[in-house]
Order: C-alpha cells, then structure tokens, then sequence
C-alpha cells in the first residue's frame, strides 16, 4: 500500500521546502494499526521544525502529531479494534500523510458526533492542556498568554470546568472570544501589567506563557504570587529561570476525556481552516504566522 506523506527537504519557508513523497508502506509490523487518515491537525510545532528553529530529526523530514481516520488494518492480536473501525490520536511527526501505521495503544474511539476535522485536530493540544492543568493542581487563578490559539481555547475551558479562574491574553479581536470560553480577556502589548492590575488586582496563583515574548515574562513575574508556579509551552529561550518549560504528556487516559468533553458540547472546539491536503504551503505558513483562533487542520 501507497501513503503520500508531506516532506520539508530542506529547512525554510514551506514554498521552498515542502514537497510531497510517495511511498510504498512496510508489511504492517506487530502492535500496529494502519490508519487511512481522513484529517490532521496542524500545530506550531510542525511549521516551526519546518522552519528549522526546531531541528529535532535530520532532513528530510516528516510532521504531524495527530490524525483521525478509520484502520484499514491491524494487528489480530488484538481485542479491542476490528478494520473500519474510526479512530483518533496521537503519532510522532509523521501523521501528515495519507495512511499511517500507528500503535494501537495510541487509539482513542472517534465520537461519531465528532466531524472528521473536529476528531484530527483533537490530540496535540488537547492533551498538552490537560497535561498543564493536571500538573498546575490545586491552584484558584491562572494567567494565560495567548488565549486564543488551539492551546489557550481549550485550556481556558479546562480550568474553568475545574474551577479555576482564567484570565487570558490576545489581540483586540479576540477579546470577545475569550470572554465567550470563560476567561476575562486583555488586550496584549505595552500596558498589559497596568491592565491586568486594574480588573484583577490580587496576585494570580499560577501563569502559563503561551507566546514565549519578554512581555510575557515580566509580566507573569510581576504577577504572580511567590511561590507560584510560572510555565511556558513555547519551548523558546526566556530571560527568566523563574519560568519552567511545560512539556504534554501522551496517553489515551489524558486525550479521552478532552474527547468526550468535546463531543458532549461541553468543551466549544474552535477551527480556524481546513486545508485540503494539496494546500500544505499555505496551512504551513498561517500556523507559523501565529495568530491562528483556534485551530488548523488538513482534510483528507
Ligand atoms: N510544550 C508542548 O508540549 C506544547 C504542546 C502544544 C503547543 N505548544 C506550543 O504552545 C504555543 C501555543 O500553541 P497554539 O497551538 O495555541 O498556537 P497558536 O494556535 O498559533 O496560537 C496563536 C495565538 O497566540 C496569540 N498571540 C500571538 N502573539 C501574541 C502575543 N504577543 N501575546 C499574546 N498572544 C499572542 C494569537 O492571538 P491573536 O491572533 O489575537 O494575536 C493566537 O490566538 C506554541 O508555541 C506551540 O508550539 C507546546
């Protein structure tokens, strides 16, 4: 079986180095499910290692993070999962491509409710914001830098099911978003401390910066508590030690329950675009732009 799979050749801007690669696929090996995929999110981290700021394997080399599809074989040895079966999750930068060959321990049932672009776009983020809030724990108030992307939406609506009082940043067009998930919503750029001081004076418990810019650093540093746990999800370098990288943890326990609450309707799911798979130039290059509401998603 043939899988066209999405190529960076080179790094660069995705007009120069994207190219699409045909190839002939292994005998199916033990423990793995081939998926025809019929969406895949796209997230920073693909349009980032494209550009070559991340170079986390050698070149060329291949993206995506996430995928749904239906298997269109799999191994016997298994109890839970039959061929045609629909299914989401998560694979290591290689689900933007046609058919993929995935670990059955990564599967997660696809809601039916679930559209095919709404379950591809699911796992990345879903599962990073249930990561952050599980590890920020007991915690009454957060601040959020960046609010409006696949990340902030869906971590916004976390901490506000268990509780936790967001307050989230954008840009002017995104505060009425914002406030529409469940977070009080700031407008980022010069003055962010003074306007954030001013609706929410007492120190936040907690912060996660989402952008990785200086303004986030300082300010989560003037406003959160001592002792209160600052995170960022960029993966950039940041002027503070204070503010300790975050990381998404994998596993079908974390990703379940963001699906039902996506497919309940009690968490909303924001979709920027949806690309046809042939348009992974331009996809490439709105997800680097960074100002994405939601998220961005190939369909097959
Ligand atoms: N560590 C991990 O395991 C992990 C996992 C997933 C994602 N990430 C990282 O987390 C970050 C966020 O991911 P994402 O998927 O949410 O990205 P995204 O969808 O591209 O987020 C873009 C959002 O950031 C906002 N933004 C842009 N510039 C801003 C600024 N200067 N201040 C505040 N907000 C700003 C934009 O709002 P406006 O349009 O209103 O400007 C937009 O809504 C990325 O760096 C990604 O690589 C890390």
């Amino acid at each position: 079986m043939e899988s066209k799979i999405l190529i960076g050749k080179a790094y660069g801007k995705a007009q120069d180095v994207l190219a699409f690669h045909v190839q002939d696929l292994q005998p199916l090996a033990s423990g793995m499910a081939r998926i025809k995929v019929m969406a895949a999110g796209i997230n920073p981290i693909d349009a980032r290692r494209m550009s070559g700021e991340f170079k986390f394997s050698g070149l060329p080399q291949t993206f995506g993070t996430e995928f749904a599809g239906i298997i269109t074989e799999i191994d016997k040895n298994n109890p839970d999962w039959k061929v045609g079966d629909e299914v989401l999750g998560s694979g290591s930068s290689f689900t933007h491509a046609t058919v993929i060959d995935v670990p059955i321990t990564n599967l997660v049932k696809k809601p039916k409710s679930l559209s095919w672009e709404v379950a591809g776009s699911i796992a990345g983020v879903g599962q990073t914001a249930a990561t952050i809030i599980n590890e920020l724990g007991n915690i009454k108030s957060l601040l959020i830098h960046g609010g409006s992307g696949g990340l902030g939406t869906i971590t916004i609506q976390i901490a506000r099911d268990k509780g936790i009082e967001a307050l989230a940043t954008a840009s002017e067009k995104n505060q009425e978003y914002l406030k529409n998930l469940g977070a009080t919503a700031v407008t980022y750029g010069p003055g962010l401390i003074e306007r954030i001081k001013a609706i929410h004076p007492a120190p936040f418990d907690a912060s996660v910066d989402m952008i990785g810019s200086e303004e986030a650093t300082q300010t989560s540093l003037a406003l959160v508590k001592p002792g209160g746990f600052m995170g960022a999800t960029s993966g950039k370098p940041l002027s503070s030690a204070k503010i300790k990288a975050m990381w998404v943890k994998k596993h079908v326990n974390i990703l379940t329950p963001v699906v039902d609450g996506v497919a309940s309707g009690k968490y909303h799911w924001e979709i920027d675009t949806v690309y046809p798979f042939d348009q992974a130039v331009d996809a490439y290059t709105k997800v680097l732009n960074g100002h994405s509401r939601g998220k961005n998603v190939f369909l097959f």
